[in-house]
């Protein structure tokens, strides 16, 4: 897809509003494989998508019980209604924030984070916010920037990477709490080396 990479444009917004109107095929099926990965191990769940932009791939999921999208950008949450408006998305609702100021009413069964390392890297108090607003036996979805070459993993190591990290730090983060555990995770090359890690908050009972 060819557009701006400035996500509070219409322009942005419209590009991808106009992929989501284009029929489902093998290719949108793959750009958008956690969610159907998701879909097939929960039913009736809650979903909280980080990140959702105009959210139109929800037309994939069957099994959804209600969807809330946040995302940052207005024009993307505009776009994203007049394609719930088109696909009559039931139990569907978007919201204008900013996942780091995000206060959630409410627990999730599913969270799904939008790909942070093209934004900034993953910090710990993400990973935090995102345990704590999923219920226990929930599960959270990290798609994230891994280093593409021996380059990115030398500015990992003298600190100078801003975006990517390194699935060893990612796991030191999730070491911080005794029950979030990494249930697998994929490579994708989505924007460069991508790994997406499915990660359970188990019952403690
Ligand atoms: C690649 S786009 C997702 C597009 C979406 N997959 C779609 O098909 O419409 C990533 C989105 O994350 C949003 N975003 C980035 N950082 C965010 C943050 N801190 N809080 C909320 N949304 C954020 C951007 O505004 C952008 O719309």
């Amino acid at each position: 897809m060819k557009h701006n990479h400035n996500p509070f444009t219409k322009e942005y917004a419209e590009g991808y509003k106009r992929s989501h109107l284009k029929e489902v095929d093998f290719d949108y099926k793959k750009d958008y494989v956690e969610y159907l990965i998701i879909d097939s191990m929960y039913q009736d769940y809650d979903m909280l998508d980080v990140g959702c932009g105009t959210g139109g791939y929800w037309r994939l999921l069957k099994n959804s019980k209600s969807i809330h999208g946040i995302d940052y950008s207005p024009a993307m949450i505009e776009a994203g209604n007049e394609l719930k408006n088109l696909y009559d998305f039931k139990n569907t609702s978007f919201s204008c924030e900013d996942f780091e100021k995000y206060i959630p009413d409410k627990k999730f069964d599913v969270i799904k984070m939008l790909n942070w390392g093209g934004y900034r890297p993953y910090s710990l108090e993400i990973i935090k916010k995102t345990y704590e607003a999923l219920k226990e036996g929930g599960m959270a979805v990290f798609p994230i920037r891994m280093p593409d070459n021996f380059r990115d993993k030398i500015r990992m190591f003298l600190g100078k990477e801003k975006i990517k990290l390194s699935e060893k730090q990612f796991k030191k983060y999730l070491s911080n709490f005794k029950n979030f555990d990494v249930l697998f995770s994929m490579k994708i090359q989505r924007h460069g080396s991508t790994a997406i890690f499915f990660v359970k908050k188990t019952d403690t009972k």
